[in-house]
């Protein structure tokens, strides 16, 4: 892989952090629009995550002297047919981010650009807690299906999320 195209790829993949931080603002919207605040809460805050994330990408981009080339984000999934069906979602949205990033890592190491290589480190790391994240609270939520107190319970919980 060229240089030229390892940049194409920075840009998808910043893009690809806006998409989620679109995608977890939609879920947070949806938690609203349940009065599951605490759900919603936990969303903007990832949704923020998510922007920082596409940052990184911004000023690694820009520190190399690569172009910088924002793409469409297309209108997310807004509607989800349960709270577990959103928890699902978040975790598919993880795991297929963690294949991305590991992608690119072999992709930065094909075109022998260790500055690239050595800046996906961090996203590797991130990766691995970002689907901890996503998987407890799958868990949780299928442990709270169908126990509206537990739902509710777990909704306070999720509104202390820093
Ligand atoms: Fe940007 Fe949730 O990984």
């Amino acid at each position: 892989m060229s240089s030229v195209d390892l940049r194409a790829e920075f840009n998808r993949q910043m893009n690809q952090e806006l998409r989620n931080a679109y995608l977890y603002l939609a879920m947070a919207a949806y938690f609203d629009s349940l009065s599951l605040t605490g759900f919603a809460h936990y969303f903007k805050v990832q949704a923020r995550e998510e922007l920082g994330h596409a940052m990184k990408f911004y000023e690694f981009m820009v520190d190399r002297g690569w172009e910088v080339e924002l793409q469409d984000v297309p209108k997310p999934k807004t509607k989800w047919g349960s709270v577990l069906e959103a928890a699902e979602d978040f975790l598919a949205a993880e795991t297929e981010n963690t294949k991305r990033i590991w992608r690119l890592v072999d992709l930065a190491r094909g075109a022998g650009d260790k500055a690239a290589e050595s800046f996906l480190q961090w996203f590797v790391s991130e990766q691995v807690e970002e689907e901890k994240s996503a998987s407890e609270l799958l868990a949780k939520v299928r442990m709270a299906r169908d126990q509206p107190a537990a739902l509710l319970a777990l909704d306070r919980a999720l509104a202390e999320r820093k």
